[in-house]
C-alpha cells in the first residue's frame, strides 16, 4: 500500500481533493495542481464552485489566468458533491474553524467534512486535516470516526495533521515557498503526508506526532498574539508617561539579536490570530488549567478598538465637539491592508462603537466595498479632498495605501493615527495610539 502510495506520488498520478475552498483551500489546489498532481476542489458552497469551475478566482492571491488555465488543462476541477472522494488518493482538509459566542472552539465544520471523508473513505487514501485547530483534534476526533468504516489507521489509511501558514496578501510566501509541518499518527502516516506535500510545497519538516503539528501551530499564532497585547501594553504605557511608543520601537529594534519587532494597532483580527489562541485555552481548561498569556493577551487587544474610540473623543473635544452628531471618516475596514477579509477586524468595532454613540461614520476601503452592521449596511466612500474635509476627524485604522499618500493628513481636520502611518507629516493634528 506504502509503496504503491510512493509511486504515485513520484510519477504525479496521485488525486488529491481539497476540501474548503476558502483562502486556504482554493490556493491549496491551485499549487497542487501546478505541482502536476490531478486536483479536485469540494466545497459546500455552490456559488464558489461555479465560480471556480468558471476559471474566475475570488481569492485575491490566485489570478483568474492561473486558475483558468489549470481548469482548461483539466488538472483542476471543482464540485459540492463528495462521492467525487470515492476515486481520491489523498485528501486535505481546509474548513472554518470558528469560535461559537461563548468564545469556545467550533470544530462542526471538521466534524460534518469527516464524515463526508469516512463515507467514502478507502484503501490506500491519505487524509491530512490542515484546519487549525486545539491539539488532540486529529486522534481524538478524526481517528475514532475513521476508523469506525472498519480500516485501520497506519496500515489501510493514513492520517495526519498539516498546519496552513497562508499569509494572504504577502507578495514574497504563498503556499509553495512556505515551510510546512507534518504530523502523522503513524510514522507511515508522517512519512506518506511529508512525501504527498514535498511534490507541491518546498521545505516539509516532518514532526513526531499530530498533536506536535497542531501545538506548534498554535505556538506559532499564541506568539503572535501575545507580543502584539505586550506592545498594545507598552502603547497604554508609554502614554500615561508622555513618551512617543513609535520613537520607542524604532530604537528597540536597532538591537540586532533578542528583540522582535511588533507594533500596536487597533486590536487583533483576521481568522486566525484573535481566535487561534482560544482553541489552546479551551482544551487546556478543560484540564483544569488557565492558560495566562492567552486570557491577559486577549484582554488587552480586545480592549484596542474602545481605546481608539477614546482617542477619536479626546480628538473631538479639542474642537468642542462630541461624537454625537460628529463626522468620522475611518480609513480601512479590513483587518491587514491589501486584503478584503473582514472578519474579526478591529475595524468593525470601532465602527459600531462610534455608531452607538451616534456618530456620522463614513469609511473608505477598495477592499471592502460595504459592510453591514447590526442590520446597517454602510458603503466604501471614494476618498477625496471633500470627502477627507467633510470630517470632523479621520481614523486611520488599516495601512493599505494611505501610507503613501501624506495629503490624507494634510486635507483633514484631525486624524487618529492607529498604525503610525503618518510620520513626520504634521504632528499638529495627529493623535497617535
Ligand atoms: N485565512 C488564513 O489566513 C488562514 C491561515 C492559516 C490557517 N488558516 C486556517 O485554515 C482553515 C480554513 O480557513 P480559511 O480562511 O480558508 O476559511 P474560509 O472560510 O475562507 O474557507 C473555508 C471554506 O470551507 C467551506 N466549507 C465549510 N464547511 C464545509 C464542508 N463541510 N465541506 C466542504 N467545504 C466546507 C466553506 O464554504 C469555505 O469556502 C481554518 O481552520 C483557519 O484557521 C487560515
Amino acid at each position: 500500500m506504502k509503496q504503491a502510495l510512493r509511486e504515485k506520488i513520484a510519477s504525479r498520478s496521485l488525486r488529491v481533493a481539497v476540501i474548503g475552498l476558502g483562502y486556504v483551500g482554493l490556493p491549496l489546489a491551485t499549487t497542487f495542481a501546478e505541482a502536476g498532481y490531478d486536483v479536485t476542489g469540494i466545497d459546500v458552497d455552490q456559488q464558489k464552485v461555479d465560480l471556480a469551475n468558471k476559471g474566475e478566482s475570488y481569492i485575491s492571491d490566485i489570478s483568474s489566468e492561473v486558475l483558468q488555465q489549470l481548469v482548461d488543462g483539466g488538472r483542476l476541477r471543482f464540485t459540492t458533491d463528495f462521492a467525487a472522494l470515492r476515486d481520491i488518493d489523498a485528501v486535505s482538509i481546509c474548513v472554518p474553524t470558528p469560535l461559537r459566542k461563548t468564545r469556545d472552539p467550533d470544530i462542526s465544520y471538521i466534524i460534518s467534512a469527516t464524515q463526508q471523508v469516512k463515507d467514502y473513505l478507502h484503501e490506500g487514501q491519505i487524509i491530512v486535516l490542515e484546519s487549525t485547530t486545539y491539539p488532540g483534534t486529529t486522534d481524538e476526533v478524526l481517528l475514532p470516526e475513521l476508523e469506525a468504516s472498519g480500516l485501520v489507521v497506519g496500515k489501510d489509511f493514513f492520517l495526519a495533521f498539516s498546519p496552513e501558514r497562508i499569509d494572504p496578501g504577502n507578495p514574497n510566501f504563498g503556499t509553495r515557498n512556505t515551510p510546512k509541518v507534518v504530523g502523522g499518527i503513524t510514522p507511515d502516516c508522517t512519512e506518506l503526508a511529508q512525501a504527498f506535500y514535498s511534490v507541491a510545497i518546498d521545505t516539509v519538516i516532518p514532526v513526531s506526532s499530530a498533536r506536535v503539528a497542531e501545538m506548534t501551530k498554535l505556538l506559532e499564532n499564541t506568539f503572535r498574539a501575545v507580543n502584539i497585547g505586550l506592545v498594545n501594553e507598552i502603547a497604554i504605557i508609554c502614554e500615561k508617561l508622555d513618551i512617543n511608543v513609535w520613537e520607542v520601537i524604532d530604537a528597540a529594534a536597532t538591537k540586532p539579536f533578542g528583540f522582535m519587532r511588533f507594533l500596536p494597532g487597533p486590536g487583533l483580527g483576521g481568522h486566525c490570530i484573535p481566535v487561534d489562541p482560544h482553541y489552546l485555552s479551551w482544551k487546556l481548561k478543560t484540564l483544569d488549567y488557565t492558560a495566562r498569556f492567552i486570557e491577559l493577551a486577549a484582554e488587552v487587544n480586545s480592549s484596542m478598538p474602545h481605546y481608539v474610540v477614546n482617542k477619536i473623543n479626546q480628538a473631538l473635544n479639542e474642537q468642542k465637539r462630541s461624537l454625537n452628531g460628529s463626522t468620522i471618516l475611518v480609513l480601512g475596514i479590513a483587518y491587514k491592508k491589501n486584503v478584503g477579509d473582514v472578519r474579526e477586524s478591529p475595524a468593525l468595532e470601532v465602527v459600531q462603537e462610534l455608531l452607538d454613540h451616534k456618530a456620522i461614520v463614513l469609511y473608505n476601503d477598495d477592499y471592502v466595498p460595504s459592510i453591514t452592521l447590526k442590520g446597517r449596511t454602510l458603503h466604501s466612500q471614494p476618498l477625496s479632498s471633500g470627502l477627507l474635509q467633510a470630517a470632523d476627524c479621520v481614523a486611520l485604522i488599516t495601512d493599505h495605501s494611505y501610507y503613501d499618500a501624506p495629503w490624507i493628513v494634510n486635507e483633514a481636520r484631525s486624524v487618529v493615527d492607529t498604525r503610525n502611518m503618518t510620520r513626520g507629516i504634521q504632528e499638529s493634528k495627529l493623535l497617535r495610539l
